[in-house]
């Protein structure tokens, strides 16, 4: 097995190819699920299903299921992952809230809500996974040396995760969270179909590492190499390094 890589030359390509893919399994299972990211990456999948859903895409049933959420912000928080996917994709769409799912970011109960939503995300099925990666190799927030065999967890976000998520909250680090609830990655194999996202140089080495590097837990996006249907969505940037 190995990824297949797709090359673009923009961002609004990547998000229509996959939003179109998103289209295709509605239309053949109007209840699907859907794994969505956060950050910068998935923006323009969700900025071009808002033209799906006007040119009659019917999402009312679709279930989305986020892969993970910042621990100790309520999700009214505007930087937690709740607002986020409330923001850019909830109401763009006029998705019903019932049908997004977020890890609860709670201190207390941690490991009851890890439990909770791996139970949540296996028994929906994911039909289709977004992913972006992050300098260092990671997907979800699935730091580099977490265990390939890891389930949802409570996780601590490395430095330069913090580091490179300070923009969102005006370059205050102090504001970033520490810590993090995350599908495990063998959580995200079990989705059906997985497409990840990457754009900007920043991101190259990851990619080289993730798709031509050894599987290892040094890199955890290097676990998709053993996935069976995963194609990686790139611009030129990041894939400079291939
Ligand atoms: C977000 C997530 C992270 C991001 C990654 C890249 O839900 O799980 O793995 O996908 O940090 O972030 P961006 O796209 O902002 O560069």
């Amino acid at each position: 097995m190995s990824i297949t890589i797709h090359a673009y030359d923009s961002q609004e390509n990547i998000g229509s190819v996959v939003a179109s893919m998103i289209g295709a399994i509605v239309k053949k299972k109007p209840n699907a699920a859907i794994g969505v990211a956060t950050g910068s990456s998935p923006l323009c999948v969700y900025k071009a299903l808002e033209s799906e859903v006007q040119n009659g895409l019917d999402v009312s049933q679709v279930q989305w299921y986020a892969l993970d959420e910042y621990i100790g912000l309520s999700r009214s928080h505007p930087q937690s992952y709740y607002q986020f996917l409330k923001c850019y994709l909830v109401d763009p769409l006029g998705i019903a809230e019932c049908n997004l799912h977020v890890p609860q970011g709670t201190v207390e109960g941690c490991q009851d809500n890890a439990k909770r939503y791996e139970d949540e995300v296996i028994n929906a099925g994911i039909d289709l996974q977004i992913l972006g990666i992050g300098e260092n190799g990671h997907i979800g927030f699935n730091e580099p040396g977490t265990s390939f065999l890891s389930k949802t967890h409570c996780g601590t976000l490395t430095e330069s995760t913090r580091h490179a998520n300070a923009r969102f909250f005006e370059n205050e680090i102090g504001e970033v969270p520490y810590s993090c609830i995350t599908q495990g990655l063998s959580t995200i194999m079990h989705a059906r179909a997985v497409r990840l996202i990457a754009t900007g140089r920043t991101k190259s080495r990851a990619i080289h590492d993730a798709v031509q590097g050894q599987i290892s837990e040094k890199c955890p996006a290097s676990i998709l190499q053993m996935h069976s249907d995963v194609v990686f969505l790139l611009d030129r940037d990041a894939g400079s390094e291939l």
